[in-house]
């Protein structure tokens, strides 16, 4: 007797996810251009890597009920697209936010205190002598910080920033009295966000309204010794204007979770330049929270094959 499997379209799919996902479901293969057959399909999608999805692609795929996102943020999901059409979104939100702000700790910190520097020259034969005027940083300790997007990431390195005593400036698209009481931050226009911090980190979603958000404008108000770090997506920030305050040192340094594109073509200015740190997209990246990504990726998509309410539904 064969055995029905539910056919869902994914790309690169670690083993551990694979195997929470169990036998019922057949994985189909999702390249750079996935095949109509596949499409055609396909029951529902899971999204690993970000692979764009929009109404014509949802159009291509006439069996689809629900788009699984391994991961919070959807801009690479046509929400509204899947809306009008009867998909299901789901992502998974509030796991990741512990990860994310460590890693918002970890790019400012190593941002400030040149660890990727440092570590490079401690390995080099140039390294023969110790010069306490190496290397002077930024102190982070007693800074002022700037967040920008004070949702559930952006909460969790407030906390963090707290310890190390530092002044928190933070600005939202609405004021959010509750989080000010609670952890002693100070809501400011972006301007003085960017006027008054000595770090800016960036903890929103990538929207309409915050795409090229950090532009020429914004990066010719930061200090000199300003220090910028994104944890959203690339495309919150002018990688052309991040370019030349960058090279112009109108900005001191800038420590990169994501870009946009991503990777950057290898060929890409930013990477010649040495006050930049970029990771490759870790923000979540650590071994507890990813296990708790794909647990929820899972029990998103079976919740929705099974016709019941997605435990974290985006639309
Ligand atoms: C993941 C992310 O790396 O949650 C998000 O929005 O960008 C990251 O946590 C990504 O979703 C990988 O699947």
């Amino acid at each position: 007797m064969s055995i029905t499997r539910t056919s869902v379209m994914a790309d690169g799919l670690p083993p551990s996810l694979l195997e929470m996902l169990g036998h019922e479901i057949e994985i189909l293969e999702w390249d750079d251009r996935p095949t109509s057959s596949a499409l055609e399909r396909a029951v529902a999608f899971i999204t690993y890597g970000h692979p764009r999805v929009d109404g014509p692609l949802m159009d291509r795929a006439p069996n689809l009920k629900i788009v699984s996102n391994h991961g919070v943020g959807v801009d690479h999901i046509d929400c509204a697209a899947a809306k009008s059409r009867g998909i299901l979104v789901g992502n998974t939100p509030g796991c990741l936010d512990a990860a994310t702000a460590d890693m918002t700790m970890a790019l400012m910190l190593a941002a400030a205190r040149n660890v990727v520097a440092g570590d490079k020259f401690a390995r080099s034969p140039a390294f023969v002598h110790y010069d306490p005027s190496f290397m002077i940083g930024y102190e982070v300790s007693g800074s002022t910080l700037g967040i920008v997007g004070l949702g559930r990431i952006g909460k969790q390195v407030a906390r963090r920033a707290r310890a190390f005593d530092m002044k928190i400036l933070y600005h939202n698209r609405s004021r959010d009295e509750a989080a000010e009481r609670e952890l002693g931050v100070t809501y400011v226009s972006l301007d003085d966000l960017l006027a008054e911090s000595d770090f800016v980190t960036l903890n929103c979603p990538l929207t309409a309204e915050t795409t090229n958000l950090i532009g020429q404008r914004e990066l010719g108000l930061m200090k000199p010794t300003g220090i910028l770090v994104n944890v959203a997506r690339g495309g919150v920030v002018d990688h052309d204007a991040l370019l030349a305050a960058l090279k112009s040192k109108r900005i001191a340094v800038a420590a990169l979770d994501v870009t946009a594109p991503e990777p950057l073509p290898r060929n890409h200015p930013l990477l010649e330049l040495d006050n930049i740190i970029i990771v490759p997209h870790l923000g979540s990246a650590s071994n507890r929270t990813r296990h708790r990504m794909q647990q929820m990726t899972v029990e998103n998509l079976k919740a929705g094959l099974a016709g019941q309410e997605l435990p974290w539904r985006v639309v």
